[in-house]
């Protein structure tokens, strides 16, 4: 137990670890004189310890976690949605333990409800051992984890558990920002057995098989944020891969195979409306971006909205360079600083992209070693490609020029027989 930032790994099938914890916390309980339920989660080395007064909707309790989580939570009632948490992270001087309550809406960020009363009798932070302590008693709490029980079965409490991420939060706002989850579970509490005089007093301990577990068979459910990741690394590939590669294939293959580039601006417009849709969804989770006006949130959206025009410019322009060659007509003079808007406009959202994927990486708070790993791809991207697309301009000015009045086919002219080499002069 020398080393005890082992993560979450599944160690609750060794039942000796609950004397090693327990001698390790010097967790002392008069179980045999005082009604308690409590919470073993070996996976996060955390007890949590329930006594409801008799007669009372009050709940005491006392939990003792690591304090390497961002928080661990004890939530009243069986899903996140309406129901009451508790939320607990380091003080600012970390000398003692900020317990927040709060209360979600859906599967979202919990927001502080001041309105509960949380009466806390001691809390610490043990730095030796890296535990937080918490004594403390929640008035009137027991509702929310009987509210949803049937008649029959309401001497239980639902109950929910959950730690954060590995990321400091010392402070003692109560409405301070948190991470989604990284685990958490459903245990019940026996209310026969936890409801009781005497509170959770201290003295000395022994086990007892009326002891809480998590429920089901998945125990302490490990959790990953997939919208999350799935939008960072659709949108890394749209900076780094998709975007600059349409705009390669667009001024490498302006006189001739010009369909390609319609071909993969309509790959590079599915990226960015795809990876758009886990980004929104993440987004709605958590309080900070919910009303979509962070940077990152609204430089991605004009980002998106200029792409989408843009898509459809392209199409308009090759829609009317093609019907000007159809009638075997100049195209109308302006197409060209249609084209040229069009050209400087993507080549910006393309370098917009590339700023806000640090900007996202920034806001999810990835270690700055990622941010900066990111940052010199970005650049290396940057540095290999512009002298190209200047080579690339160079020598489509040079054929432009000695093309002469020969016009260009557009995007749609080789639909039809793009196969076939197809010589205009
Ligand atoms: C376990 O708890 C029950 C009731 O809560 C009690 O009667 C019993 O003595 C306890 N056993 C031990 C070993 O503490
Ligand atoms: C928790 O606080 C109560 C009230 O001050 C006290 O009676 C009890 O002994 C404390 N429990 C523990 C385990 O420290």
């Amino acid at each position: 137990m020398s080393s005890r930032r082992q993560g979450l790994t599944p160690r609750w099938q060794w039942p000796w670890l609950v004397l090693c914890l327990l001698a390790h916390f010097k967790f002392q309980l008069v179980r045999a004189q005082s009604a308690v339920q409590t919470l073993f989660v070996l996976d996060s080395d955390t007890i949590a310890s329930f006594n409801v007064p008799p007669e009372s909707d009050d709940i005491n309790f006392y939990v003792l976690t690591p304090d390497w989580y961002q928080y661990t939570a004890i939530g009243f009632g069986a899903t996140m949605s309406d129901s009451l948490m508790l939320v607990m992270y380091p003080s600012a001087d970390r000398k003692s333990v900020t317990v927040s309550p709060r209360k979600a809406r859906g599967n979202t960020e919990p927001v502080y409800s001041p309105d509960t009363q949380l009466v806390i009798h001691d809390t610490s932070i043990d730095e030796e051992n890296s535990n937080m302590v918490v004594n403390a008693t929640c008035r009137r709490c027991l509702p929310y984890a009987t509210a949803n029980s049937a008649s029959g079965v309401e001497r239980t409490a639902s109950m929910m558990f959950a730690v954060g991420p590995e990321l400091a939060l010392n402070t003692d706002d109560l409405d301070a920002r948190i991470r989604r989850h990284v685990a958490y579970g459903n245990f019940e509490i026996d209310l026969r057995k936890a409801t009781g005089e005497g509170g959770i007093g201290e003295g000395i301990s022994g086990g007892n098989s009326s002891d809480a577990v998590l429920s089901g068979e998945r125990g302490l459910v490990q959790d990953s944020n997939k919208a999350a990741t799935a939008h960072g690394i659709l949108y890394a590939l749209v900076a780094l891969a998709v975007a600059p590669f349409d705009s390669l294939v667009a001024g490498a293959l302006r006189t001739r195979w010009a369909w390609v580039h319609g071909l993969t601006a309509t790959v590079y417009f599915a990226f960015v409306i795809g990876a758009l849709v886990p980004g929104v969804m993440v987004s709605r989770e958590h309080v900070a971006t919910q009303r979509f006006r962070t940077g990152h949130q609204v430089l991605g959206l004009l980002a998106v909205v200029a792409l989408t025009i843009m898509f459809v410019w392209g199409i308009a322009l090759s829609w009317i360079k093609h019907s000007a060659n159809k009638r075997g007509q100049e195209p109308p003079e302006n197409t060209h600083l249609l084209g040229m808007i069009h050209r400087w406009t993507c080549r910006t959202i393309w370098v917009l992209f590339l700023v806000n994927v640090g900007l996202g990486l920034k806001l999810s708070e990835h270690k700055t070693v990622l941010i900066f790993g990111y940052m010199a791809v970005a650049l290396a991207v940057l540095v290999v490609l512009i002298p190209i697309y200047f080579c690339l301009w160079k020598c489509s000015k040079r054929g432009r020029e000695k093309e002469g009045s020969i016009e260009m086919p557009t995007i749609y002219d080789h639909n039809s027989n793009y196969l076939g080499v197809h010589h205009r002069n």
